[in-house]
């Protein structure tokens, strides 16, 4: 700015911060005029002021109404016109779209803090909330509009995904449509994701079927300043462009003036911090590439408001012979200084990084509006409130935690942990690190975990659209908003919450009526209500004092425990499970439990008995444990930290196997390798997942899998503390696992095709090696079936390949082969050929993305298709179980396995569910055997296995005797 001095001497200082003059512009005019006509330039026209000190000339250059405009747009913020909600019809309108009235609904509107509740109508037109609540006949045509009869049913806005790489990294992966980071540089602020964003991404109607309408899509983390994000919309257009998907682009898109009679749209920037960065450098070098790109900017904006300020003042002689600083490279940063990007998506996990970044804000003096990932943000809050310009928003996981070292001190019970703190909580998917889909499961595990029902819905809707920039339109039902609502077949916090009917921009995008999909069938009243969840004060107190790592290991009680106020008792027999005493209309029993074996249950089982513990599980049940199966769990501590794992394995198709070693196949033993102890098996210790089976294979989305030999299993108890407790181990060599598949899209080198990897199998199957090798011995016992042979497999038609060579085998070993599809993505294509040829089917994950190319024909589910994969293949009689990819998903198991259940549609029972996550399992990898009768039995408090109102209490352990407390 100019200094007082200059303001007072000049006249035409009064322009500063204001119009040009009328005499000015008019002295302009007259200026370009006589130029015109004499072919002079405004250079040579000399004009005078006058000033107290006396008359002095300045030469006005000719583009001195640009330049002027240039300067005064400078002070324009971001944000809605004054008269945006007077809008008759949204920019985004498209012509043709009927009104449509949605009538006796359940609003949640997400205004007044999420508080408010309409029952009522919700009259869509023009692209537009018309009118919420009574709606006059006058204001629509009842011969051209849409009749929805909601049925009492909820009704929300449309939700807003803040964190997104959809259309950067498009299902099915390639290679090819990779574009999130990019590998120039530590600094790219000029990068722009929508130049990179892919419209054939089949996660878009995927994520809409999740009742998904926004999202921000942001470069990757690679770069501590990857580049410029952007809002987008779902739905595709008319248009087909990606320019035609963005919210409000702002005119630097594509280098327009902004129009001066309304204010600036926002713009958005992605950066990080951390580990990602260490391809150029520590933590050190990042945080001063951040600071040399912000000096660099900051420098750009000084000069700018010196020269703006000159020439507001009309001093244009000391202009002379320069022009307006400016950098393309660096004008969004200038942007950021200038607070007009208000939204800066922050991707930092760690205390010293969330640090880091906050003095960075104070240095160079820009606000942030919300960190992701932030792992460790709830143990902060006061760092993050000394952000320059305000506290940001927070957007994390909601149990995807421990995946690598910044994530290590992640917990469940952030997000209440910072609604306490007033920070706002924003949950998000990182697609395709979590499928955008399935974002409100974040909130609904957000609130089972303590973050009260309305702040839960507005983390997934009007705060991340806040955060954007965006809360004027979307993220809220509001009259003038933008039409993007979802009409549910349950409150949105229950699990498994289907949207019946979805639309943008008042355009239904699924659950169209002539579709005939049933959506929510068996869901009872009590659905419609928010879920009552468990009380977590004393866990969560904990888990700050402890700084996110509280101790998790279970006390064990021998001798009598007793349980009061059960509802139901469902116990193993013959590997069969049965409800032995439960039902609607049963009074709550007493359980009592002697060295672990249950011993009574009923109404008398208490009279005068001593018990050294006593449990109320109000209401709750005792069910059998489940088991886990896909992930590394026990194999390793944290998945990105290699010194936590097992280390280096050696594939055999790059001829890497050490000669030492003895075996060419390197077959090698999970049970080797098993650490105890780790949190991911303790949670999910506590979450009733009491056993797991692990191998050695890891299959990442990007690089595939290490090696197409991925072992032996190991079936080991979660709780346990070391390899020598009793019963810690429950069968040292489990099952013989392999990886068929495609090339991922960024497979090592040596990838074999898959013709190679099948004629390797059939050799291997047919006495290949030697049987004093591992690789010889156990893919013998695996051809006669002594051991189950599982397949990692996404495609159908190598299944179908598979099942050929299983033929041929089987043939000329006069054997039956215990074969087992895992991953198995594609398998409800060729479901009756799978239960003909008795091969078991593990879903994994059970709810199907199409990641990768082996993967892409899945069946997607309500509300897209009538059946899921899992109800397919039971259908046509095949065993199926379902399984995890990653560690952390283990403890949500009684979730997928009753989510699953209400997919059917009422098609799978309770004792099909428990079966899914334990008998069936233990079947297909053959360990049932060791598990049996004397499986361990779970406690849950306040709740059966499948409700969001329970939680684990113990473990009943009748094999080893003991109860455990958790
Ligand atoms: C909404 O919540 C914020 C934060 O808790 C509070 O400051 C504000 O007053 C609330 N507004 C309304 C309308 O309740
Ligand atoms: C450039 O972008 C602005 C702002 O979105 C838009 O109004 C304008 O029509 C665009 N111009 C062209 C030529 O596409
Ligand atoms: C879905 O199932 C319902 C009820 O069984 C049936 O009426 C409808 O035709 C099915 N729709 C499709 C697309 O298969």
């Amino acid at each position: 700015m100019s200094s007082k001095g200059h303001l007072t001497e000049l006249p035409l200082a009064s322009a500063v911060g204001k119009r040009p003059s009328p005499r000015r512009l008019l002295l302009l005019a007259l200026c370009a005029l006589v130029a015109i006509v004499t072919v002079l330039t405004c250079n040579s026209l000399l004009y005078a002021t006058t000033t107290g000190a006396g008359p002095r000339i300045q030469r006005v250059p000719l583009n001195a109404e640009h330049v002027l405009n240039q300067c005064a747009s400078l002070r324009k913020v971001p944000g809605p016109p004054e008269d945006f909600l007077a809008r008759a019809v949204s920019d985004r309108f498209e012509p043709g779209t009927q009104p449509t009235l949605i009538k006796n609904a359940k609003l949640w509107t997400g205004a007044r803090n999420g508080s408010e509740i309409v029952y009522g109508d919700l009259l869509l037109d023009g692209g537009l909330v018309k009118a919420i609540g009574y709606i006059p006949r006058a204001l629509y045509a009842e011969d051209d509009t849409v009749f929805i009869d909601a049925k009492g049913a909820w009704v929300t806005p449309g939700l807003v995904d803040l964190h997104s790489h959809v259309g950067l990294f498009s299902a099915p992966g390639m290679a090819g449509t990779y574009d999130v980071n990019s590998r120039h540089g530590p600094v790219l602020p000029w990068l722009r994701s929508i130049d990179a964003f892919d419209t054939h991404d089949d996660a878009f109607q995927l994520a809409i079927a999740g009742g998904v309408t926004s999202v921000q899509v942001l470069p990757g983390s690679g770069n501590a300043i990857g580049g410029q994000a952007f809002m987008f919309k779902l739905r595709k257009t008319s248009d087909r462009s990606p320019t035609s998907m963005i919210i409000e682009p702002p005119h630097t898109l594509n280098g327009s003036e902004p129009d001066p009679s309304q204010p600036l749209r926002w713009r958005h920037m992605k950066q990080a911090c951390g580990e990602n960065l260490r391809r150029y450098g520590n933590r050190m070098d990042a945080i001063w590439s951040f600071r040399s790109a912000y000096n660099e900017a900051r420098q750009i904006k000084h000069a700018q408001d010196a020269f703006c300020a000159k020439a507001e003042a009309g001093l244009w002689n000391a202009l002379e012979g320069q022009s307006y600083p400016e950098n393309l490279q660096w004008e969004a940063l200038v942007d950021v200084l200038r607070g007009r990007v208000k939204v800066i998506a922050n991707h930092c996990y760690e205390e010293v990084d969330l640090d880091d970044i906050v003095r960075l804000t104070n240095e160079f003096q820009f606000p942030i509006a919300s960190f992701h990932h932030a792992s460790e943000a709830w143990l902060v809050p006061d760092v993050l409130k000394r952000t320059y310009g305000g506290t940001p928003a927070v957007a994390i996981f909601a149990s995807n935690h421990r995946y690598k070292r910044e994530s290590y001190r992640g917990s469940e019970f952030a997000p209440r942990v910072l609604v306490d703190n007033g920070i706002p909580v924003v949950m998000k998917s990182d697609h395709p690190v979590l499928n955008s889909r399935y974002l409100m499961f974040e909130a609904q595990q957000a609130h089972y975990y303590g973050l009260p029902p309305h702040l839960a819905l507005l983390s997934v809707t009007a705060v991340p659209a806040n955060a954007a920039g965006m809360s004027h339109r979307i993220g809220i039902l509001y009259e003038g908003a933008d039409a993007d609502v979802v009409l549910w077949d349950s409150h949105p916090l229950q699990l498994g919450a289907t949207p019946k009917k979805v639309w943008i921009d008042g355009i239904l995008q699924v659950g169209a009526d002539e579709d005939g999909i049933v959506i929510g069938k068996g869901k009872d009243k009590e659905f419609q209500e928010v879920p009552i969840v468990p009380n977590w004060d004393a866990e969560r107190r904990a888990a700050v004092e402890w700084e996110g790592l509280p101790p998790l290991a279970p006390t064990r009680q021998d001798g009598r425990v007793a349980f009061h106020n059960v509802r139901e008792l469902w116990i193993r027999r013959d590997d069969e499970i049965y409800e032995v005493y439960g039902g609607d209309n049963m009074e709550l029993a007493d359980v009592v439990v002697d060295g672990g074996h249950v011993t009574c249950v009923g109404r008398h089982c208490l009279g005068g008995i001593n018990a050294k513990a006593v449990l109320d599980l109000h209401g709750g049940s005792i069910s059998p444990a489940f088991m886990t199966y896909g992930s590394p769990l026990g194999v390793e501590e944290i998945a990105g930290e290699a010194s936590t794992g097992d280390g280096k394995r050696f594939d055999p198709f790059n001829g890497e196997v050490p000669s030492i070693l003895g075996d060419q196949g390197a077959v090698v033993r999970a049970g080797d390798t098993l650490q105890f102890g780790t949190r991911n098996a303790l949670i999910a210790h506590r979450a009733g997942v009491a056993y797991a089976t692990s191998s050695l294979e890891k299959v990442n989305l990007f690089s595939g899998s290490s090696s197409i030999i991925g072992g032996l299993s190991v079936t080991f108890r979660t709780g346990s503390q070391h390899g020598l407790e009793h019963g810690a181990i429950v069968k040292e060599i489990a099952a013989l696992h392999i990886t068929m598949s495609r090339a991922a899209p960024y497979s090592s080198e040596g990838w074999a095709s898959v013709s190679t990897q099948v004629a390797t199998l059939r050799r291997l199957l047919l006495n290949g090696e030697p049987t004093d090798t591992e690789t010889g011995k156990w893919f013998k016992q695996a051809a006669k079936g002594a051991i189950a042979l599982v397949v990692d497999v996404g495609s159908a038609d190598i299944m179908a390949t598979l099942l050929r060579l299983k033929v041929d085998v089987e043939q000329a070993r006069g054997s039956f082969m215990k074969m087992v599809f895992a991953g198995a993505a594609e398998a409800h294509l060729i479901a009756e050929e799978i239960a003909r040829a008795k091969v078991g089917v593990i879903l994994d994950p059970v709810r199907p993305f199409p990641g990768s190319w082996d993967n892409r024909r899945i069946l997607a589910g309500p509300p897209l298709t009538n059946d899921t994969a899992l109800v397919t293949l039971m259908d046509a009689g095949v065993t199926v179980a379902v399984g995890v990819r990653d560690a952390w998903q283990a403890s949500n198991t009684r979730f997928d396995v009753a989510w699953a259940a209400l997919e059917a549609n009422g098609r799978i029972d309770r004792r099909q569910a428990y079966a899914l996550g334990s008998t069936n399992l233990e079947t297909l990898l053959g360990v049932q055997d060791w598990i049996g009768d004397e499986a361990d039995l779970v406690a849950f408090d306040g709740g059966s296995a499948f409700d969001l109102s329970s939680k684990v209490v113990a473990i009943v352990s009748p094999g080893r005797g003991l109860v455990e407390l958790v």
